[in-house]
């Protein structure tokens, strides 16, 4: 088998890489560990910067998406016993969010590409990137018990944080950085309208909550909750309970309940490889980088690494130039520490730490209070929160 890009996972990154190359012209095979219906059904983010819809739309995958995704131009921030509303229209004109599930992108980049006669070969195993150092890269794997070699001429590990391609380049070539938090997030899929037109985050003693949604009949939730918590622990009434104690603080509200859909835990963890490349081996998305999903930028950080990827392999395709693939890590990494920073700041702002003494407590309350009494703070959160411009 012979393709120009071999691309290892079938993510957000992946698929759109392996459209937007098809775009441009440029051949690709995404060679995917688990099954078609298993990675259609992975509920994760919702929320879509401008510029991940621009490059969707672009790409052709945006129909779905324009008729069904909900146009937000605010969030809440929910504390001491007040909503307070940072306002995107009047803060950062012309900006908005679109919340539309993740599983939705991975639907609609699926479809496209098979629409295309792109190659996505699912439930493959064992899959191994190698002579990267060389013009000759090669990516093996084994599909229906037999092995296969894929032949081409870049790879891009796009196989999310607890994939193979980062852990293929030579040791001592990467240097790390990370940070763990001392607690995770249940998120819970309910049938029940949301109780809210916006999301609301909300910073509570009791611990961080969000309500976000993915439609008029579904709501999505999120619960701060120990690093290790054992979701058998959580009885669908826990979860309606304690999403009450933290979100029904101000007078009036209250919150809709209904069958829960799905519900499990994610850990929290602040990560970067650098640099996110080597030889002829490219990392994008969480293969590279991880962010705590407060600020809700994972999936929109790894679509921008694709864009940037997406124009580099078309540089040197078109003309042989390879100053664009040189530079490819240092043009995402800048993006990337922005949202690393934006999103450590988001959830240290809004979690509650066990063990942080009463002066720490004083602070995130001080700067609450200033990030919704200051518009020049919360303007920084809005242009964060929708995403900066193009780099
Ligand atoms: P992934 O989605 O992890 O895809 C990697 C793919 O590679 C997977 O399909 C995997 O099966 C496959 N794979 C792994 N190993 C191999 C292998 N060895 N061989 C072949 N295939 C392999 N981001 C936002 O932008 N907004 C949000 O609102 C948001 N909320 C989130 C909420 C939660 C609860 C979580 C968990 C995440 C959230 N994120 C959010 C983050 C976002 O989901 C991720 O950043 C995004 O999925 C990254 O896409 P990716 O394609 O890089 O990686
Ligand atoms: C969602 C997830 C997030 O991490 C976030 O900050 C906002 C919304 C969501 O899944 O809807």
């Amino acid at each position: 088998m012979r393709t120009q890009v071999a691309i290892v996972g079938a993510g957000p990154a992946g698929l759109l890489l392996s459209h937007l190359l098809h775009l441009r012209g440029i051949s690709s095979v995404v060679l995917e560990a688990r099954g078609r219906d298993y990675v259609q059904k992975r509920v994760r983010a919702g929320v879509l910067e401008q510029g991940t819809v621009d490059t969707l739309v672009a790409a052709g995958a945006g129909e779905r998406l324009l008729g069904e995704g909900m146009v937000h131009h605010g969030i809440e921030l929910r504390f001491g016993g007040q909503g307070h509303r940072i306002a995107f229209e009047r803060l950062v004109p012309g900006r908005a969010i679109t919340v539309y599930g993740q599983q939705e992108v991975v639907k609609d980049l699926i479809a496209a590409r098979l629409a295309a006669g792109g190659q996505i070969l699912f439930g493959v195993s064992d899959v191994a990137p190698e002579g990267f150092d060389t013009p000759h890269p090669e990516v093996s794997f084994t599909r229906d018990t037999k092995r296969h070699t894929l032949h081409c001429d870049y790879i891009a590990g796009c196989d999310g944080f607890h994939g193979v391609c980062r852990d293929a380049i030579p040791a001592g070539v990467l240097k790390y950085f990370d940070r763990e938090y001392p607690f995770g997030w249940i998120g819970v899929l309910a049938a029940v309208a949301p109780s809210t037109q916006e999301l609301i985050y909300a910073s509570n003693e009791r611990g961080f909550a969000l309500h976000s949604m993915r439609s008029p009949e579904l709501s999505r939730f999120y619960l701060q909750v120990a690093a290790d918590e054992d979701i058998a622990a959580w009885s669908d009434e826990r979860i309606w309970a304690e999403l009450r104690a933290r979100l029904e603080t101000v007078p009036g509200w209250q919150l809709s309940t209904g069958p829960v859909l799905e519900k499990g835990v994610t850990a929290m963890r602040s990560f970067v490889a650098e640099p996110m490349q080597f030889g002829r081996l490219f990392l994008a998305g969480d293969a590279a980088h991880i962010v705590p999903p407060t600020g809700a930028k994972g999936l929109n950080l790894a679509a921008f690494d694709v864009t940037i990827l997406t124009e580099a392999l078309a540089a040197w395709y078109s003309g042989g130039d390879r100053t664009l693939l040189d530079r490819y890590s240092a043009a995402c990494l800048r993006r990337v520490w922005r949202v690393q920073q934006f999103s450590w700041w988001m959830t240290t702002l809004l979690h509650t730490f066990e063990h942080s003494d009463p002066y720490d407590r004083r602070l995130q309350q001080s700067y609450l209070d200033y990030v919704c009494g200051s518009d020049a703070a919360s303007t920084s959160l809005a242009e964060n929160y929708v995403g900066l411009g193009p780099p």
